[in-house]
């Protein structure tokens, strides 16, 4: 089966095509990755290619409970250890970097630090947080434009700092309604500066920040995960202009050459239908290395999404609770089902203690 063979990603062999889906744990304490985050990527290890949890680049963008940065030195070491231990398993890990943007609440932030949006408009609904229970999200500030250059430098300081500290590359998550999300999407940019309007417009800071990553680290170090049609974080699904903003960026981001294109499939988490092809739509005209999944459970939906036209898959929560998926994908293994219960909970209970086969 393909879908157990060896890929090229850049400049990197993945030993499969399978991708352990970026996935909120919601277990470093002190916003740092710890040992018992190591051990849990290490046990994770089979995976052609680990994308972290997201990982925010600023103070400024930790919007949830306990996920961890890389802004710190600390906090670097931290992924300095977890990439070694995933190494030395013959795996490859990038860290997605995740800036919540208007997707947070104040107790959740260091002291200093601020919510930023694009536009200034409140997110509906309530954000947890360990200090005072569930909170509305707060009404962010709209960024300036020295806050958007100093928010990119941030970007750049995490990729060149984990790069440099052992990491493969960096994912800019520009999906699911953070703050590089909604800088594409019209419900929450508004802005009537060339940071908002027109498409080109709101794709102007993913596309500057994604080449001032790659003059840091190399092209072959980046890539950007997107969700068209997603709903989530009150993004708007469906608007005019989609299908000609996804191609433009496709395009954009294919002269740029980055590694790879990480397209958001949440159907199977009860999101909208898609109502175009949109993956084939960007493969199309990317060309290059396309990950798309969700909802995969065994062997044979894996290779479906291959055989669909997706270079790798990826797989989420059966990540959670299945530490060794791939050898019991291969092996037709019954997968064990993960605990909602235990997503975000601090501590190993639901993190490090499923058994491996
Ligand atoms: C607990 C949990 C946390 C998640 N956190 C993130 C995240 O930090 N970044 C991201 O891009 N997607 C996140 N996702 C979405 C997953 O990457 C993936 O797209 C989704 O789970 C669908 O794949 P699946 O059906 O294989 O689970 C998360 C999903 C879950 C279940």
């Amino acid at each position: 089966m393909k879908v157990f063979q060896p890929y090229s990603l850049g400049s990197i062999t993945l030993k499969n095509h399978i991708v352990m889906a970026p996935m909120t744990r919601s277990r470093a304490i002190k916003n740092t990755p710890n040992d018992m985050m190591a051990l849990y990527y290490e046990q994770r290890s089979d995976a052609g290619l680990i994308i972290t949890e997201g990982t925010s680049p600023s103070p400024n963008g930790l919007g949830y409970a306990r996920i961890p940065g890389a802004f710190t030195d600390t906090q670097i070491e931290g992924w300095k250890n977890i990439a070694s231990k995933v190494h030395n398993k013959d795996s490859k890990i990038f860290v997605q970097l995740m800036h919540c943007g208007r997707a947070s609440a104040a107790p959740n932030l260091p002291e200093g630090a601020k919510v930023i949006a694009p536009s200034s408009i409140q997110l509906s609904g309530e954000i947890y947080t360990d200090t005072a229970g569930l909170q509305p999200y707060v009404i962010p500030e709209a960024m300036s434009k020295d806050e958007i250059q100093n928010t990119q430098k941030e970007y750049i300081e995490s990729a060149t700092n984990l790069v440099a500290a052992g990491i493969d590359g960096v994912e800019l998550h520009s999906a699911n309604g953070y703050l590089l999300d909604q800088f594409l999407n019209p419900a929450s940019n508004v802005r009537k500066d060339e940071y908002g309007g027109s498409y080109k417009n709101r794709t102007r800071f993913l596309l500057e920040l994604t080449q001032k990553t790659i003059d840091a680290i190399g092209a072959n170090r980046v890539g950007v995960r997107i969700s068209p049609y997603g709903v989530f974080n009150d993004m708007q699904g469906e608007y005019d202009d989609l299908i000609e903003m996804y191609s433009y960026l496709a395009a954009e981001l294919a002269k740029l050459n980055i590694a790879y294109i990480h397209i958001v499939d949440h159907r199977g988490m009860g999101a909208p239908d898609f109502p175009t092809d949109i993956v084939t739509t960007i493969k199309e005209i990317f060309k290059g290395t396309i990950i798309t999944g969700g909802n995969i459970n065994t062997e044979k939906e894996a290779q479906a999404i291959l055989d669909k036209g997706s270079d790798l898959a990826y797989i989420g929560r059966p990540y959670i609770s299945n530490p060794n998926l791939v050898t019991k994908l291969k092996n037709n293994i019954t997968l064990t089902q993960p605990t909602m219960d235990t997503f975000y909970t601090p501590g190993e209970v639901g993190y490090t203690d499923y058994a491996s086969i």
